[in-house]
């Protein structure tokens, strides 16, 4: 599970239907099976919700939630780790800070490597949990519209997220300042598989009143090689209780976590800010990917 762009909608479909299906499952099913954990980056959902969907499922874990404890720090490769801890597991996880450093790992063993975030490029078990949350919201993941503000740029969720949804089938809405725009390569993509040709916008106010689905992302301070342009850009949007009361229809408020300040802590308590549930759905899409990629689906 390396990229969003490898599934077709019929397989994204099964992802999230096999999820449904084990959303309250509990039996042992992956009893014996070790899950490796290799963690080059800060984590909190991605490697805890892993960690809790292996044990609910009677799993195991092991690896690293920090670089500095690992050989890394000795200068071993990732092709070497990979190559020694397929011996101690059954699957991978990897969450790493260069683009395309999950493919590499994945080149590196026969055992099944799920990307938990390569850089700003893609997260798509993240993609999973965003799918899955707005078909339980919305009651499909076709024919809406959906907002994606914020930063766009380096927003490895909002690039997995944002190529799914258009080749679902969905019209796409792009805010975010000028410099933190989506990439050229992927808002191409998103000419040939969106239904409509996406808009680019910067404000906020104006985008809103026609969208299902608003995805609020953080500005991401960690992949800004000039702090100054961060300073430019980090207080760029605020989403409050007001704005989302404009909103025409009901709006479904989804973000990956962790927010900083572009939702306001008033926004938690209204029908549709579903973040805290997003982030909890991240056990139930995980059980299903681990046991698909096992091949223990009941
Ligand atoms: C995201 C990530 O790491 O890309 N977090 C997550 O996994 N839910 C989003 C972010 O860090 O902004």
């Amino acid at each position: 599970v390396i990229s969003s762009r490898d599934f077709t909608p019929a397989e994204t479909r099964f992802v999230l239907a096999a999820a449904k299906a084990l959303e309250h499952e509990t039996r042992p099913l992956l009893r014996g099976r070790i899950l490796a954990t290799l963690f080059f980056e800060p984590s909190t959902r991605t490697r805890l919700s892993f960690e809790a969907a292996m044990q609910r499922l009677g799993g195991a874990c092991l690896g690293f939630a920090d670089a500095a404890v690992s050989s890394t720090a000795k200068g071993e490769s990732l092709h070497d780790t990979v190559r020694v801890v397929e011996g101690y597991c059954d699957a991978l996880v990897i969450r790493h800070p260069r683009e395309g450093a999950a493919r590499v790992a994945a080149e590196a063993t026969r055992l099944p490597v799920l990307n938990g975030g390569d850089g700003s490029n893609q997260h798509p078990t993240q993609t999973f949990i965003d799918l899955y949350t707005i078909q339980e919201a919305c009651g499909r993941v076709d024919g809406l519209h959906i907002g994606f503000l914020g930063d766009l740029k380096y927003g490895r969720a909002a690039h997995g997220l944002v190529a799914a949804a258009a080749t679902l089938g969905n019209r796409v809405t792009l805010i975010s300042p000028p410099d933190l725009r989506l990439p050229p390569s992927l808002l191409e993509e998103l000419h040939e598989t969106a239904p409509e040709k996406p808009r680019q916008v910067v404000d906020l106010a104006p985008a809103l009143k026609d969208l299902d689905v608003l995805y609020v992302t953080r500005i991401q301070q960690e992949r800004f090689a000039d702090p100054l342009e961060f300073e430019r850009v980090r207080h760029a949007y605020r989403v409050d209780r007001r704005t989302v009361e404009s909103a025409k229809r009901r709006l479904a408020v989804l973000h990956p976590l962790p927010r900083v300040r572009e939702i306001d802590t008033d926004v938690d308590s209204m029908e549709g800010a579903l973040y805290f549930k997003q982030a909890h759905h991240g056990v139930t899409v995980r059980k299903a990917l681990l046991c698909l990629l096992l091949g223990v689906m009941p």
